[in-house]
């Protein structure tokens, strides 16, 4: 283990979360900064992840909001692992992303990276590739602009990520490597952080040097702290890209918890309403007390409150509202099940919506080209004078 990313009580990698993970901490040790009550004003668009700090921390936050808000090219990169099916805390990163786009017009990249998944899964390339072709489903179902949107997949997209990461893999020596992420159990997980380099780097290579920006659950921020390393290096016309870190979804046994660790099940977007309202129902951890008149009398929690942290998270928009439903909750006015009910009903809504676009798209083939690095970006992004014939 990497001697800062480990200590008595817990353990954030990328390729490792576990504990009960202190948030604050967890910036001292990585050497991030929390967002200010300023930064989060001049968000653009004001999305509840940002407004209830979900996205939490940041590096280099000020440089992209001033390009965000000044009209000048900006752009995300946000990624996907594509190890199994997604479930709703995989995909609300990706409607973040498009709510930015749709505020600042932001180029938004979205590397799949199956080679780093066979590196660490128990799956067959086979396997993979077809969690890949699932995943680009809902990727594509989150209705991103295609003439702002790459979807970069890094076995089908060697031609670009190869000789980039090839080129970043030298500026990253093997002690770094292991000082960042702990030794690999194989040479390919050694190699991987220059891809994910690759990634961090493409819009930049592809658009020229700009602010760029990787809205990422914080366990990721190793990657973008060795892609700033590699940024600043005088080989590369690139600005540093700035982080944008977020705390983990709550998974339904309980807040502060990463999605594989419980026992609870996930909520999967293939979910119809009644499988959510079983699921919620029966294992969100709840912040209200145990009978009925001790609610009454006592009132709930809910800060710790699964049902009420998806309403504050992400799915209940109206400050007023979910304010509200805090108030009556504490006051036990509000009971768990119908506090359950509201977060049930608000997470259907949005997976039926997202499953009605998934449904719709026909022939993936087709309907992934329009997302697909063009000729042109390929050759603007690779190396100089790498490749036979171009
Ligand atoms: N490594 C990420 C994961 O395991 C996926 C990913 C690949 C990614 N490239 C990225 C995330 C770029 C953010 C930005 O989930």
């Amino acid at each position: 283990m990497p001697e800062n990313a480990t200590s008595d009580d817990f353990t954030v990698t990328p390729y490792a979360v576990e504990g009960e993970v202190d948030y604050r901490e967890l910036l001292d040790r990585f050497g991030a900064d929390e967002l200010t009550d300023d930064q989060i004003a001049r968000f653009p668009g004001q999305h509840p992840m940002v407004r209830r700090r979900v996205f939490y921390a940041g590096r280099d936050v000020d440089r992209f909001l001033e390009s965000a808000n000044s009209g000048r090219t900006v752009s995300l990169v946000t990624g996907r692992g594509p190890s199994g099916p997604m479930h709703l805390g995989h995909v609300l990163p990706f409607y973040f992303a498009k709510h930015l786009q749709e505020q600042t017009g932001a180029h938004v990249y979205v590397p799949l990276s199956d080679d780093e998944k066979y590196f660490t899964k128990d799956l067959s390339l086979a396997e993979i590739g077809e969690y890949t072709r699932e995943n680009l489903r809902d990727l594509l179902a989150v209705g991103f602009d295609p003439e702002r949107t790459r979807i970069v997949i890094d076995t089908a997209d060697a031609d670009v990520v190869y000789p980039l990461a090839v080129q970043f893999a030298k500026h990253v020596t093997q002690s770094t490597m292991e000082a960042t992420y702990g030794r690999p159990d194989n040479v390919g997980l050694s190699f991987y952080p220059a891809v994910q380099i690759a990634h961090l780097l493409l819009p930049q290579l592809v658009h020229g040097r700009h602010a760029s920006m990787v809205p990422i659950a914080v366990d990721q921020d190793p990657h973008v702290r060795l892609a700033r390393d590699v940024a600043a290096k005088e080989a590369f016309d690139v600005d540093k890209p700035a982080a944008l870190l977020s705390k983990f979804l709550p998974t339904l046994d309980g807040p502060g918890k990463m999605s594989s660790s419980g026992d609870a099940p996930g909520i999967y977007l293939t979910d119809d309403r009644e499988t959510v309202e079983e699921k919620i129902q029966t294992h969100a951890y709840s912040g209200g007390k145990s009978s009925l008149d001790a609610h009454r009398k006592h009132g709930g929690d809910p800060e710790v409150d699964v049902a009420y942290q998806l309403l504050a998270f992400y799915f209940e928009d109206d400050d007023a509202t979910l304010e509200r439903l805090a108030d009556e909750y504490r006051s036990g006015d509000l009971l768990s099940g119908e506090l359950k009910a509201a977060a049930a009903d608000k997470v259907a809504d949005f997976l039926e919506a997202h499953r009605e676009r998934r449904e719709r798209i026909g022939d993936l083939e087709a309907e992934f080209e329009p997302y697909r690095l063009t000729e042109d970006e390929r050759a603007r992004a690779r190396p100089e004078g790498v490749g036979l014939f171009d």
